[in-house]
């Protein structure tokens, strides 16, 4: 079992949560996930592993109440305990001084940004971040991304904070004056990272995504975050997460991502129905 030590709402239903787990606090490295399952019926779910403290033995991830399971570990107070902690899994991030780095955070996307963009700060890069959602209040790690960044620019679709507008205005900006970028790191929604890599392309800068978003039981063994990336056949949870952007085959990821949606809407249902609770508009209390 493993503890929850802490717990913060960073934003509407979006929580960070510290959890008791020394083994992998000690071997986790930037841009590896763990796999979560609350209780013995729940299923796995996947989460990026934001920080960790080697001393306190403890994890941070962050979660976003989007459905059953996810509302499950929302839902979840300090001093409970989750039944499985399982990782760190995925390829880590490969981390060296490329020079100047580009990270962009879209929404929920920022709480793997951030432990990337962490690393990369400390291996010497230049690191202009973007930080976008669509308005201020879901915002997330403003001030985490701004104390591992060169730069910090932000954007928000209504324009309550920062630019008015997309990450990809500011990042076509930079191309248009002239920057010398090595490296772009997006993390977000699939279309934010469709639009990324679209808007890199034409430059050939080298453009990393990564695909959480896709994976499900993050074992290997589900096949559903299977991609197509340069022609050959990947799985996001073993291969992965993270791949060249201008690789990916997203119209094929987009479809794929919306496979399981009508069994998760039925699951919230049934949640919903059984407990009583509302999975989209519970406010927690810790
Ligand atoms: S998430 Fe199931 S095989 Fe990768």
């Amino acid at each position: 079992m493993f503890e929850i030590v802490g717990k913060k709402e960073l934003t509407h239903l979006v929580w960070q949560i510290e959890i008791k787990a020394p083994r992998i606090a000690k071997k986790r490295k930037a841009g590896q996930f763990v796999l979560l399952r609350m209780n013995e019926q729940g299923e796995r779910i996947p989460l990026t592993i934001v920080n960790s403290d080697d001393e306190a033995g403890t994890i941070t991830v962050i979660v976003q109440e989007v459905g059953k399971s996810t509302s499950i570990l929302g839902g979840m107070k300090v001093g409970s305990s989750i039944l499985d902690v399982v990782g760190p899994l995925g390829m880590p991030t490969h981390i060296e001084n490329y020079g100047t780095v580009v990270c962009v955070g879209g929404g929920i996307g920022t709480a793997v940004t951030y432990p990337i963009g962490a690393a990369l700060k400390e291996a010497g890069c230049k690191v202009i971040s973007i930080v976008g959602s669509r308005s201020k209040d879901l915002l997330i790690l403003e001030d985490e991304m701004r104390g591992v960044s060169d730069e910090l620019h932000i954007t928000t679709d209504d324009g309550s904070s920062g630019h008015h507008g997309f990450v990809t205005d500011v990042l076509g900006e930079f191309i248009k004056e002239g920057l010398k970028i090595d490296l772009v790191i997006a993390v977000g929604p699939i279309p934010m990272m469709r639009a990324v890599s679209e808007v890199t392309r034409p430059s050939a800068i080298n453009t990393m995504v990564s695909l959480n978003p896709i994976m499900v039981d993050g074992t290997g063994m589900c096949g559903a975050c299977r991609v197509t990336i340069g022609g050959e056949n990947k799985f996001v949870c073993v291969d992965g997460p993270e791949f060249d952007g201008h690789l990916v085959d997203f119209e094929e990821l987009v479809m794929r991502n919306r496979s399981y949606f009508k069994e998760e809407k039925m699951a919230v249902e049934e949640y919903t129905y059984h407990e009583g609770t509302r999975c989209y508009d519970k406010k927690g209390d810790d």
